[in-house]
């Protein structure tokens, strides 16, 4: 049988797209589920790097911390008589059917920026995940807004880019893609403009089909752990980042309430099951 399929997209560069499959990776592994994980974005390879970081920290502790089955996909070079895009499609085909064997979710991190391979990877989502730092200048990907007003004007190339993908899942007969998109980053500061990009996303929400969820928060602890390749849910087993702060309490709570938010099939009946 074939996994759900959960997309991190984003055009935007450093939106958090990494740090935040990641994190989806670990929270469906803890709750059981089988999980594969591809990195679209094999020049720079964060989401495969911080694996390796995660398997290379288990060795060093003698942990026995869960690690997925995961693939990282470079773009190929024109070398003048390949057909690059076709290639890539193929390499991707194969990558998919090898990792998700067995898995209950599949998770891929594309690239921050508009490669074939992101491209193909977005045609893969039962859920695209678009995390967007909070800030005007990463909803420009996803619309213009009136300066004045800051009213929508249009969607801009990113929506239209899930827009053609919707449409070329629904003709080749998919189901139709679950798209949330979740603000990362959040400031506890800057009150106002919190406020305003809210409503733009809500606005945007309505008119081109997506749910919002509330992200993250920024906290360096979202930083700090990549060069062991631990998680927030990974700091009782190991006792990284010292004792349990508020903080982190509260940072697992919004954790907690993204995935809850996400409705990933089998993540919320694991959830009911454990609090029944
Ligand atoms: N909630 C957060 N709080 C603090 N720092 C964060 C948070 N989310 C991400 N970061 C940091 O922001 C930077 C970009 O994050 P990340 O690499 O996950 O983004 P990305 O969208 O995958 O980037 P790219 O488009 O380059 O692939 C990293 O340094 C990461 O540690
Ligand atoms: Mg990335």
């Amino acid at each position: 049988m074939r996994p759900h399929i959960v997309v991190l997209g984003n055009e935007k560069g450093g939106s958090g797209k990494s740090t935040t499959a990641m994190h989806i990776t670990v929270a469906c592994l803890k709750m059981g589920l089988r999980v594969g994980v591809i990195d679209l974005d094999g020049r720079q390879r964060t989401l495969a790097r911080y694996l390796e970081n995660r398997a290379d920290f288990c060795k060093r502790h003698n942990l026995n911390l869960k690690v997925p089955h995961f693939a990282a996909l470079t773009p190929l070079e024109a070398d003048g008589h390949t057909n690059v895009e076709e290639k890539e499609a193929m390499l991707l085909d194969a990558a998919v059917a090898e990792i998700s064997h067995g898995k209950d979710i599949l998770i891929v991190d594309c690239p921050g920026s508009n490669t074939n391979l992101g491209r193909l990877g977005h045609l893969l989502a039962d859920t695209l995940v678009t995390p967007i730092n909070d800030s005007f200048v990463d909803f420009d990907l996803l619309a213009k807004v009136d300066p004045d007003t800051l009213k929508i004007k249009r969607p801009s190339f990113y929506s239209e880019m899930v827009w053609s993908t919707r449409q070329q899942r629904a003709s080749a007969g998919g189901t139709p893609v679950d798209w949330v998109v979740m603000r990362n980053r959040l400031s506890h500061l800057d009150a106002k403009n919190k406020k305003r990009v809210d409503q733009a996303i809500r606005d945007l929400s309505r008119r081109v089909g997506f749910r919002y969820v509330d992200g993250l928060s920024e906290r360096v602890i979202y930083r700090e752990m990549f060069v062991n390749g631990l998680t927030l849910l990974d700091l009782r087993e190991t006792g990284a980042g010292g004792s349990m702060t508020m903080s982190h309490v509260a940072a697992r709570q919004e954790l907690r309430d993204l995935m809850t938010g996400l409705k990933l099939p089998g993540f919320a009946e694991q959830i009911t099951a454990k609090s029944a």
